[in-house]
Order: structure tokens, then C-alpha cells, then sequence
């Protein structure tokens, strides 16, 4: 119906006749002439309706907000004066000779323009919030991501195949979305929370080169940067070590930043070991765009007066650490109290400091709650953490775990809110991850990435005596704090495979009914084999520099987990239930 989009006029198509179709973003009644601003998805054209022609006029005055057009006009060049620099169009209008109203609207429940638009209005009428340029162009730069990384695996010998949605449950740890059978009374599939197990197999079947730009469920504790279900780029490969996986990848993303952004990304990722990103940066994940640092002072700390920091010193996974802000001195106390009632999210009990005015008065150049315990080792710790005058230093003491999670959270919070930031990406690769992490609560280990993972050579033995000094041959992808992607090699021999089962209290029972098909899998002549997922939400997400991954999915759920679009999930008639044997027959 159309012959041109109205965001791709300019003033070569001036004194041409086009015909537009879209919605009215807005119509403006001038003394005597209509200005409807038509919206398509390419962006928006100013339409002019004059008087003279009486009976198109009187048509205009009908269209209201989101009404369906289709317009013909010539195009003509805005009076001198009133050019709109911020609209592609914004030399040019187009003179209407002809309009059809093709649909009405009814008054839409929020205006498109509005950036203040309370999220699940948003959702609730999520067809109309798509309307709105932004969400028109993260949708569409999803694309431009997904079509990127699948044309670089293509190049590069990979080949898509599908595995299935309706399964078993699979071993990334998180809860399961459970689908009742209705053949078998009493028995459940589950819906995949990755495509593991099935792609190891397809190594296993020789296809060398695999991936998926597929959807994962998972029914965990939502945040921004979660949803139930999510995209994953998911790729395996045969007869590469991590070093080739990593390279790989790496290249993927490059290319992915160059053709996408035109943003070049470093080359190589910096590599660091998931011991140093958590004594560093108090993070698995870190956002090296901050540039403040954690410092451990747990040895010099062993002997202090002050009994917290003695004690926590004296724990046998216990840390004191310490975060230096430069030029921190300036810090109002109500910052600090916010501050810490921050780490308290994180489980610190509370958030020590010093402020050093001028450390050549020695105590009284200093100024903090807990100056004076600390005045035997005061030296140390200001050297240690490289105080100057002026600076503020904030301490954490307690189990390593909470250490490292409240003041790597506050390193960040504080490296945002105080110019401690640089612009731009920061990619890095973390590296030799534990294999195992301790599960208070539970009393057991558990792996920190699967149960598929291979521990690093020399480190199988470990697994029976010490596993959680066993490390593993897994990788994090991280760009500015988020976790992008995660991998690793897997376990080819059957041998280690139970080792690590019997690391994690699986018994080889529990192991056979639980992952019976794929340890007989691997007995068939496994090929070492490796890869990785991306999410490809949260890189969507970082590129449009969306706040949550929400905003680039078309419909996702709530932070609750719900669709307020379609009101899902909801209950169903008692027969459908009886049907899949929920509801007894007879009850
Ligand atoms: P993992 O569980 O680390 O690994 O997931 C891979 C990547 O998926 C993204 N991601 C999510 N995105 C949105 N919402 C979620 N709930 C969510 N959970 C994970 C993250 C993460 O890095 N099978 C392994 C991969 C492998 O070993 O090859 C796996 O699923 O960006
Ligand atoms: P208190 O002796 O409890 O008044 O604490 C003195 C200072 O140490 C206060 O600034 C507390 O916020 C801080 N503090 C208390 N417990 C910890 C802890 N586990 N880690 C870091 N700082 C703490």
C-alpha cells in the first residue's frame, strides 16, 4: 500500500507524490492547519493538512491518537524556521491530497512519549509499548545480534540443530518447570533449563560443531538481569581445549561489537582466575569499569584489638578486606549510613571506616569509629591499601563468602554514584573456577557451574580428598558486571565423571536414573568435548544499554513471574486437570 517509509524521507524526495501508512503519533490543530505526525517503524513524518480542500479537512479533524493511516501527499520543504533537527524527516512535510482512515483506536492507556511509564502498564498492554521507538529499535538490534552470532558459527562450521523443549530435567541446578504427562498418569516432563545433556550427545554423535539459539526455563528468584525463560546461544564442540573455545567465541563477540556498534573491543579478554576477581573485585563477575579495589588484610588483622575484625580473622573460611575510595574524605555520614544499610542486603553486620585527613598527624589526621583499636597495625593497613590524605578506606569483616558480596556490591554502587567509572566495555574471561562451593544450608557441595564440568588436570584426586581445592575447566564471559556467557570442558571418561558425582553425594544409583542416558552415552566412544552459552538477553540488554533484560524481550514476565499481557499462567477447567491426572477421577 505504501511507497515509502515515513522515517526515510528527505529532501531527496521533494516535489515527489508518496503514499504512507501508520499510526498518528499526534495530531496539532495550527489556526486553520492540521499537523499530523504519522509513525511507522522506520519513524515519523509530518503530514500538513491545509483548508482549502474542505472535505479532506474535515477528515483530519477526525483523526485522533493511534488511529490506522493511509496518506498520500507531496512531499515539500518545512518553511524556513520550523526544520526538526531531531527527526530524520525534520526538513520535509508532506502535503496530504488524500487520507484514508483505515482504522480507529480507542484512547490508548498511557501516551507513547511518556518516559516516566510505570512498568506494568507497560506490560499489560505490551502490543502498544512496542509502538514506541525505543522498544522498536531494541527489538530490532536483538535481531541484528542473533542474525551477527548466527552468521559468524555459520562461518566457522557450526551447524544449528533443535533438541527439545518437552524433557528431563537437566542439571543446572535451578528449579524445573514440570509439564504432566497425560499418557502416563503421575509422571512429568520438564522443560529444559539449558540444552547440556542433549548437546554433549550430539558431540557424541559426531557433529563436531553445534549450536542453538534456543529458549531455557528456569523457575528461580527473578532480578533485571532474569527471566524464567531465557535465550541462550548455546554452543559445543568436539577436539577443542578451552583455549581454542575461548578464542573462538571471543572472536564472535568481537566481530558481533564491530559489525553491530562499531565499537572495537580488546584483544585479546584479559583473563583472570576466579580467586583473583573475588580477592580483587569481590566478584565472580566483575565490572572492570570500576577502577576501585578490595585489599585483604586478613593475616594482619590476626592480632587486632578489635574483637569483629580478630574474630572474623580467625575463621577458617574467614577474610577482613578493605575497600579504598580515593578522595572518600568528603563522604557525608549519611552517605556512609546508607551505605551500610546496603551491605546489609548482603549479610555484612556492618561497614567499618577510616577517613584519613592527614596521615603525618598520625590518630589525629584520622577519623573513624574504630580508629583507636587499630592504631598497633594502622601503618600497615594504610600502606597496604594505599591510602593517601583525603581518602576514605571501608573494612568488611567476617566469612569470605559475605566479604566479598557486600563490599564488592558497595565497590560498585560506590565506583557508579562517585565517578570512580569509565565509559565503554570492559570484556574479561573468568577463569579456573573451584570446582565445588560449600552448601550451608544443605550441609553438602555442590558444583559451582554443572556436574558435567571437568576438573583441571592434576586435580581428579582432589575431588576424593579436598574437593573444595579441586579446580575446574570452566569460563566466564563478563562484560561491565554481567555475566554474558559461562562454559566449559566436560568430562569424557566415565571414571571422573563419577568421581565428581560421588564429590557432589550422588549416589551411582541416583546418577543412573538421574543421567543414566548420557553416562552410557559417554561409554560409546565420547570425543573430549566443550563449549559454552551465551545469554543472549543480558548482551542485548548491555548493548542497548537497557536497565533490564525485559526491555528486549517482546513479552516477558514480571519480576513475579507473570505475563499481565495474556494474565498467565491461570487456572484451568477441573476436566483438563482430570485429563492429566492432577485431579482424580470421581473427586
Ligand atoms: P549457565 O547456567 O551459566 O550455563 O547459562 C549461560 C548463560 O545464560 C544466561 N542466563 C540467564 N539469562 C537470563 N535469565 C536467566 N534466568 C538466566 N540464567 C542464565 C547467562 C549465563 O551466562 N549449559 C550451560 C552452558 C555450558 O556449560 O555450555 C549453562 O546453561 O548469561
Ligand atoms: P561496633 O563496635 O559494633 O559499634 O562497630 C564499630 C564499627 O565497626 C561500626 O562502624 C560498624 O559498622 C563496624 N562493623 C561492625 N561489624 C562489622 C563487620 N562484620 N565488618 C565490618 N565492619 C563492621
Amino acid at each position: 500500500m505504501r511507497t515509502h517509509y515515513c522515517g526515510e524521507l528527505n529532501r531527496q524526495n521533494l516535489n515527489q507524490s508518496v503514499t504512507l501508512c501508520g499510526w498518528a503519533n499526534r495530531r496539532r490543530d495550527h489556526g486553520g492547519v492540521i499537523f499530523v505526525d504519522l509513525r511507522d517503524r522506520s519513524g515519523i513524518a509530518q503530514i500538513v493538512f491545509n483548508p482549502d480542500d474542505n472535505a479532506l479537512f474535515v477528515l483530519a479533524e477526525k483523526i485522533r491518537n493511534e488511529y490506522v493511516l493511509c496518506i498520500t501527499g507531496q512531499v515539500a520543504e518545512r518553511p524556513v524556521g520550523t526544520f526538526n533537527p531531531n527527526m530524520a524527516s525534520g526538513e520535509i512535510e508532506v502535503v496530504a491530497r488524500h487520507i484514508e482512515i483505515m482504522n480507529v483506536s480507542a484512547t490508548p492507556p498511557f501516551m507513547l512519549d511518556d518516559d516516566n511509564l510505570n512498568e506494568n502498564t507497560r506490560l499489560t498492554h505490551r502490543y502498544l509499548d512496542l509502538r514506541r521507538p525505543a522498544m522498536q529499535a531494541n527489538l530490532r538490534l536483538r535481531y541484528e545480534v542473533s542474525k551477527a552470532l548466527r552468521h559468524y558459527l555459520d562461518s566457522q562450521g557450526f551447524m544449528e540443530i533443535e533438541t527439545p523443549m518437552l524433557t528431563r530435567s537437566t542439571p543446572e541446578g535451578a528449579r524445573d518447570y514440570l509439564v504432566p504427562s497425560r499418557v502416563y498418569p503421575g509422571q512429568f516432563f520438564a522443560l529444559p533449563q539449558s540444552p547440556q545433556l542433549f548437546k554433549q550427545m550430539l558431540m557424541v554423535s559426531g557433529f563436531d560443531r553445534y549450536f542453538q539459539i534456543t529458549r531455557c526455563f528456569r523457575d528461580e528468584d527473578l532480578r533485571a538481569d532474569r527471566q524464567p525463560e531465557f535465550t541462550q546461544v548455546d554452543i559445543e564442540t568436539s577436539f577443542m581445549d578451552e583455549a581454542d573455545i575461548m578464542t573462538l567465541v571471543e572472536e564472535g563477540i568481537r566481530r558481533l561489537f564491530r559489525e553491530v556498534l562499531q565499537v572495537e573491543l580488546p584483544s585479546p579478554f584479559p583473563r583472570i582466575s576466579w580467586h583473583e576477581a573475588m580477592a580483587r573485585y569481590g566478584s565472580d563477575k566483575p565490572d572492570l569499569r570500576v577502577d576501585l579495589e578490595l585489599t585483604d588484610l586478613t593475616t594482619l588483622m590476626k592480632e587486632v584489638e578489635f574483637k569483629v575484625f580478630k574474630d572474623a580473622a580467625h575463621l577458617s573460611d574467614g577474610r577482613v578486606a578493605a575497600l579504598r575510595v580515593p578522595g572518600g574524605g568528603s563522604f557525608a555520614r549519611s552517605e556512609i549510613d546508607t551505605w551500610t544499610e546496603y551491605v546489609k542486603i548482603y549479610g555484612a553486620k556492618g561497614l567499618a571506616w577510616i577517613k584519613v585527613n592527614e596521615r603525618s598527624k598520625g590518630e589525629a589526621g584520622l577519623q573513624s569509629p574504630i580508629v583507636k583499636f587499630l592504631m598497633p597495625v594502622m601503618n600497615e593497613v594504610l600502606d597496604c591499601v594505599g591510602a593517601q590524605d583525603g581518602d576514605i578506606v571501608f573494612f568488611g569483616a567476617d566469612r569470605a563468602k559475605i566479604v566479598y558480596e557486600a563490599l564488592g556490591a558497595l565497590r560498585t554502587r560506590i565506583g557508579h554514584e562517585k565517578g570512580h567509572a569509565s565509559a565503554g566495555w570492559r570484556p574479561l574471561w573468568v577463569v579456573d573456577f573451584p570446582m565445588f562451593e560449600y552448601d550451608d544450608e544443605h550441609q553438602r557441595w555442590v558444583a559451582l557451574h554443572h556436574p558435567f564440568t571437568s576438573p583441571q588436570k592434576g586435580h581428579e584426586d582432589l575431588l576424593g580428598t579436598d574437593p573444595g581445592r579441586a579446580l575446574s575447566r570452566a569460563y566466564d564471559m563478563v562484560l561491565n558486571g554481567w555475566e554474558i556467557g559461562g562454559g566449559s570442558i566436560r568430562i569424557h571418561h566415565a571414571e571422573v565423571q563419577a568421581k565428581v558425582f560421588d564429590a557432589l553425594g550422588i549416589s551411582e544409583q541416583e546418577a543412573q536414573e538421574k543421567f543414566g542416558f548420557l553416562l552410557e552415552a559417554l561409554s560409546f566412544g565420547a570425543p573430549p568435548h566443550g563449549g559454552l552459552a551465551f545469554g543472549l538477553d543480558r548482551l542485548v540488554a548491555l548493548m542497548a544499554h537497557a536497565e533490564s533484560i525485559r526491555d528486549v524481550i517482546a513479552f516477558p514476565k514480571t519480576q513475579r513471574s507473570a505475563c499481565l499481557l495474556t494474565q498467565a499462567p491461570n487456572t484451568v477447567s477441573e476436566a483438563q486437570l482430570r485429563e492429566l491426572h492432577i485431579l482424580k477421577m470421581g473427586k
